[in-house]
């Protein structure tokens, strides 16, 4: 068997919270979250990813129920794990659950879970989740610690944050990158050797991704922010479009010099 055939392809999941916060500065409907996302994967998403934050910030409930009836795709809710956000997503049940660290006041997810910290509330609302047969993603900085917890746990996947990588990636002096982007690399092998499917996101952008699609355990990437915000410039089309592409080349150069 060739290399390449060995290398995954990559999804591509759309983070569509954003839309929502735009329609929800207006508190109408327009801009409609389900037709960004049924929009999304006609540009080449695999996936939808929501976050149903407990303040309801931006993805509201009846979003859920409409992506939940609706929808072609894969669903991914990200969610914290509290015996609210469990109860909707046991009603619901959707492909797959992300959970992550929630704080009121925080501009958007700040760092990973702490999954030894929390092991008792995670373990609970796993073992529901999966139970369910929800696959159980967990939110988790690139540390092999987090991982080896994740594993013991009983997650189906970690997602990776990539939030360092990208904050680092914009100061083009330091060798900050490099040294995140080795992290992520480290890790992304850590959680794959120990049998977790690994995804990863947060804070990604064109610049960014193609070094993150590289990595050739890594299957998922979610990404919201920077296509909602390109969206405005260019079309939400063409920046997923786009986005797909540069993951795509990316992909197909390792598959190339894997297979050389
Ligand atoms: N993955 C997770 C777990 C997240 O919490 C977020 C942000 O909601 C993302 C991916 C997407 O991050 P961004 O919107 O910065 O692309």
């Amino acid at each position: 068997m060739s290399q390449s055939a060995k290398t995954p392809l990559l999804r591509l999941g759309v983070n569509i919270d954003h839309v929502a916060t735009i329609r929800n500065a207006r508190g109408g409907r327009h801009p409609d979250p389900l037709r960004a996302a049924e929009l999304a994967v006609e540009a080449g998403a695999d996936g939808i990813t929501a976050h149903l934050r407990e303040d309801r910030r931006h993805i509201s409930d009846d979003d859920i129920a409409r992506f939940m009836e609706t929808l072609s795709c894969p669903l991914n809710l990200e969610m914290a794990a509290t015996d609210e956000m469990l109860a909707i997503a046991l009603r619901h049940k959707p492909h797959a659950c992300c959970i992550v660290p929630e704080h009121r006041q925080e501009l958007t997810t700040e760092g990973g879970l702490d999954v030894a910290g929390n092991f008792e509330r995670l373990s609970a609302v796993i073992d529901r989740l999966r139970q369910a047969g929800i696959r159980v993603s967990l939110f988790i900085d690139p540390d092999n610690g987090q991982i080896e917890q994740s594993h013991k746990i009983g997650a189906d996947i970690v997602e990776l944050h990539t939030g360092s990588y990208c904050e680092a990636a914009l100061d083009r002096q330091g060798d900050g990158r490099r040294r995140e982007l080795a992290k992520i690399e480290q890790s992304a092998n850590y959680a794959a050797e120990a049998g977790l499917e690994v995804h990863a996101g947060h804070g990604l952008t064109f610049d960014t991704v193609g070094a993150i699609a590289q990595i050739p355990q890594i299957i998922e990437l979610n990404i919201g922010h920077f296509l909602i915000g390109e969206g405005i410039f260019g079309g939400l089309h063409s920046s997923i479009r786009r986005m797909r592409a540069l993951m795509d080349n990316a992909r197909a150069e390792i598959s190339g010099s894997l297979s050389a």
